[in-house]
């Protein structure tokens, strides 16, 4: 077994502080939001993986396809001895790349989910006594310190979360990613892409509800943290496609009006009957949009892939 190191960059009292700030810009907002960054505690990160298992979520598969077919290519294009995962919960599909990259000496996932990286780091730490894996309780959204583990590095952001930032954030993590980067880095993107409506609103809408509980959890999160006294049974999980901006929204729609206190802010929230929260929002890409928002953080892509039926996509770029 190799070693196993779990390092919290993000102290207790930050996520604290931050939750409480999100939650309270959120809630007092017109329209009224949450960061999707909340959904994830243990309960949030497990719910997740089932999503990954759902017939209607598409991504898990379609990326998951690219990388068994090409991480070969993936791994030889980058010739990397580091492999940095941001956003890795549970690093299921990340294994095509570890066992596909045989220079590789350390592995960093970095995730805000606690459980979700103890769970895949010890579990890989057992099985791969060559890999160094040093994890990170990080928000990647902030500057990042990496561990000194040897170059190159490869970054991989996957599952299409990127799509979870709004534009401005993007651009400011993509220009924070390319900051990380030295010659000979790389980094790999997954971003879905921009598909017919039905599909897009069945992937963040599943029948039998489990997309709807993981995002009700957000709620549940916030009456655990912040004393709240939110009754998730009385908003409704809606998702939306919206074409002019080519993402989908998730939104929890309250069912009646209602009023919820917030005790940790001394916040009452009045809602009306049908006012939502949008919880998250998840962009698709179109090449041309993921080529210019690469070239406009000085990221320059020099492969991509996407699986069979077109769906999602992978782009492997150089700092430019
Ligand atoms: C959509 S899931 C994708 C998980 C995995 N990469 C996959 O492809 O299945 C997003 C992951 O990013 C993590 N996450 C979300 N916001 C984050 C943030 N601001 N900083 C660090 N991790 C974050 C979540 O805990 C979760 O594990």
């Amino acid at each position: 077994m190799s070693p196993f190191r779990i390092t919290r960059i993000l102290p207790e009292d930050a996520t604290d502080a931050a939750l409480r700030a999100d939650v309270l810009a959120g809630l007092t907002a017109t329209p009224r939001t949450l960061p999707p960054k909340w959904f994830y505690d243990a309960r949030g990160s497990e719910l997740f993986e089932q999503i990954t298992r759902l017939p209607e979520y598409y991504p898990t598969r379609a990326e998951r396809e690219i990388l068994s077919e090409r991480a070969g290519e993936i791994a030889a294009a980058a010739g990397a001895r580091t492999l940095v995962e941001l956003g890795s919960g549970s690093s299921e599909k990340t294994r095509h790349l570890l066992d596909a990259m045989t220079s590789l000496r350390a592995y960093v996932p970095v995730d805000v989910s606690e459980s979700a990286l103890v769970g895949a780091g010890e579990a890989l730490a057992a099985e791969r006594a060559d890999l160094q894996v040093h994890a990170l309780i990080a928000d990647f959204t902030a500057a990042l310190e990496l561990p000194g583990t040897p170059g190159p590095r490869l970054v991989a952001f996957l599952g299409g979360t990127v799509g979870n930032l709004l534009p401005d954030e993007r651009a400011a993590f993509l220009a924070s990613v390319r900051s990380m980067l030295e010659p000979g880095d790389t980094l790999l993107l997954g971003t879905d892409l921009v598909k017919d409506e039905e599909v897009l609103v069945r992937a963040y809408d599943d029948a039998s509800g489990v997309t709807a509980a993981f995002d009700k959890n957000v709620l549940a999160v916030i009456n655990r943290e912040l004393g709240a006294d939110f009754d998730p049974e009385a908003f409704e999980h809606v998702a939306v496609w919206d074409a002019g901006r080519e993402w989908i929204e998730m939104r929890l729609r309250s069912r009646t009006a209602q009023t919820v206190k917030v005790q940790a802010l001394d916040l009452v929230v009045e809602f009306a009957a049908g006012e939502e929260i949008r919880t998250e929002v998840s962009a698709k890409f179109r090449a041309e949009r993921v080529r210019a928002e690469l070239a406009a953080a000085g990221l320059e892509p020099v492969r991509w892939w996407t699986d069979a039926g077109g769906r999602f996509a992978l782009s492997l770029s150089t700092p430019g």
